[in-house]
């Protein structure tokens, strides 16, 4: 299998990653079964047989925190902090729970057995925006025929957000998430610095000039043509969404100990030996206290291309070599 024949195997971004990266090393895929979707992996007389998208780790319980429900109450109790919240199936339970609990707003409600941000509504700022955040779940649970009912109504807690990665036991990249956003120099326009910023990016992963960015830079009395200052930051829409031109830089060297420990700790509790921990945080290089973070989730089979070159911004983690090395401990880098 080439490089073209990863991208039909698999859509799971992750996963193109490792396999590109093993044909790289002179790993031979070849396909077991289509129908079954395995391939085997063969280097230096040594084979392994992998099956769907999943990359090559031990995963006793990875099911566990597809509920991110069950996540929470796990890591609550062994006193990791999670974002205070509710759990319903209705809109008037989830009302009624939001009473009782004396839940102040802003809130935010998100599938129970959600990912991608799919059905997540932000910013909930009253009882009328409640029902349609749960009305909009509904309807994005007909058009993508999830099973699962629950929604989880939570405080929205203020900070940066985080993306951590953990192997067996150990933190090996933490990237900060920030929005699609151009540094000024001085000398350039508006339009420039995007072009210069989507020459870095693979394709699919550029800023777009659409109706959101446009409207930003209107509202910051701003055009295209503006030269920004030196140093001015100019954000150019709120979501951080790699796909939409979002950024995230690595930060894994200024990650402060106790925030590496408790990431960890979340991964050994739930059994996870490889996971994409999310966290919200003040400020990760200071130390964790109860009131500057939250654990919002755990992935257990992480898209990671915004932790590896070239998605990544500063030195990056070889995330997919490093899973090679679960697999062929003496494969060497090409
Ligand atoms: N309690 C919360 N406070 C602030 N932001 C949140 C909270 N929960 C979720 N979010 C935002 O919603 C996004 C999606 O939530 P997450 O729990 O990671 O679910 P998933 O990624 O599976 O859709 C997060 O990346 C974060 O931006
Ligand atoms: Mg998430």
């Amino acid at each position: 299998m080439n490089e073209k024949a990863v991208d039909k195997w698999t859509k799971h971004g992750g996963f193109r990653s490792f396999l590109k990266c093993a044909t790289r090393c002179g790993v031979k895929i070849t396909v077991l079964s289509k129908e079954s979707h395995v391939i085997r992996l063969g280097y230096g007389g040594d084979v392994a047989f992998l099956k769907g998208a999943n990359a090559p780790v031990m995963r006793r319980m990875g099911n566990l925190t597809r509920n991110k429900d069950v996540t929470k109450q796990i890591l609550e109790d062994v006193g990791i902090r999670t974002p205070r919240g509710i759990v319903a199936n209705s809109i008037q339970d989830a009302i009624k729970a939001v009473k009782k609990h004396r839940m102040p707003f802003p809130l935010i409600l998100k599938p129970t057995h959600g990912s991608r941000s799919l059905g997540v509504t932000w910013n909930i700022r009253s009882e009328q925006d409640l029902r349609d955040a749960f009305s909009s779940f509904e309807k994005i649970k007909r058009e993508h025929s999830l099973k699962k009912d629950t929604v989880l109504v939570e405080e929205m807690f203020v900070g940066h957000e985080y993306r951590v990665l953990v192997l067996n036991g150990r933190v090996i990249s933490c990237v900060q998430k920030v929005p699609a956003s151009v540094i000024g120099d001085g000398t350039s326009s508006i339009k420039k610095l995007i072009g210069a910023f989507n020459k870095t990016r693979l394709r699919g992963f550029k800023i777009r000039l659409d109706a959101i960015a446009e409207n930003t830079i209107a509202e910051n009395k701003l055009t295209l043509d503006s030269i920004l200052p030196k140093g001015r930051i100019l954000r150019l829409r709120n979501n951080l969404n790699m796909s939409d031109g979002g950024r995230s830089i690595d930060v894994t060297a200024s990650m402060h100990r106790s925030f590496k420990d408790l990431c960890v700790k979340s991964t050994e509790v739930t059994g996870l030996s490889f996971a994409g921990v999310d966290v919200i945080a003040k400020d990760l290089s200071r130390p964790a206290r109860r009131d500057n973070y939250v654990i919002l989730e755990l992935n257990p089979n992480p898209y990671y291309n915004m932790n590896e070159k070239p998605l990544a911004e500063g030195k990056g983690t070889d995330v997919s070599f490093l899973l090679l090395k679960q697999l062929f401990p003496n494969i060497r880098k090409k």
